[in-house]
């Protein structure tokens, strides 16, 4: 089999994509140079971004229970041109609109759903499949999923990286919250505390962990 390398590009691992593909994960540590192996590119890694409470909650009322200027600002910086994978719900919590800059990709049951400037995909694998698709084309380095609480849910065996942001609080009257990270299967690779800015409602630890691979 021929690997060309492609200039511009950052991708690695495995080709995917499917509900019933086993073991897609792309390896840990710095994302390698491209290669496209006979014409079809290789899949980018798939990264959860979510803000969570200590006691594991995501939402309330259909939106997030804080106001994090700051994170928001990493968020923006780190997701800027790279595909997101999003919950039909989670888009109503952005306005009923794709966040700018960012080409989206919307999980949802309706055949009928339509939304402007974004992509619609009628399960998560077929959501992942077509951003891996935008990732392969544009050469985004990895792909995103926006959550929400059902997204995650279904997210977490396929993810290769979580970029946490643990919010300092607990929030007692959630209704939406984030899966359990198993330190079995995901490692905490850094972290770094961020204090309350004039616009954050509480402190935050910034997490990145990634999958662990099996050992051979
Ligand atoms: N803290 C954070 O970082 C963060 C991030 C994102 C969201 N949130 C919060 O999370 C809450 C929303 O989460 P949620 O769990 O209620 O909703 P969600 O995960 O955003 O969206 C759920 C919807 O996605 C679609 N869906 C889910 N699984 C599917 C599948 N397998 N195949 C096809 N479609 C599927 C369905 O859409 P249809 O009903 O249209 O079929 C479902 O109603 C909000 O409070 C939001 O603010 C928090």
């Amino acid at each position: 089999m021929t690997v060309k390398p492609v200039q511009g590009k950052h991708v690695m691992g495995k080709p995917v994509m499917g509900e019933n593909v086993p073991d897609r994960h792309v390896a840990d540590g710095p994302v390698m140079d491209a290669q496209v192996m006979e014409g079809h590119a290789m899949p980018v890694p798939i990264s959860i971004f979510v803000a969570v409470a200590r006691n594991g909650v995501i939402g309330r009322d259909g939106d997030m229970p804080w106001r994090l200027s700051t994170d928001l600002k990493r968020f923006k910086a780190m997701t800027l041109g790279k595909p997101m994978v999003v919950g039909r719900k989670t888009l109503d919590s952005f306005g009923g609109k794709p966040l700018p800059g960012r080409p989206h990709v919307v999980v949802t049951r309706q055949t009928d759903f339509v939304v402007e400037g974004a992509d619609v995909a009628g399960s998560l694998a077929e959501a992942i499949e077509r951003a891996q698709a935008i990732a392969s084309q544009t050469g985004a380095a990895e792909i995103g999923i926006l959550g929400g609480g059902q997204i995650y849910s279904q997210a977490m065996a396929l993810a290769d990286r979580l970029y946490v942001t643990h919010v300092e609080t607990d929030i007692a009257d959630g209704d939406t919250v984030f899966p359990q990270i198993d330190a079995a299967v995901f490692e905490k690779i850094d972290e770094i505390t961020v204090p309350a800015g004039e616009k954050d409602s509480y402190p935050t630890r910034f997490a990145t962990y990634h999958r662990r691979h099996a050992a051979n």
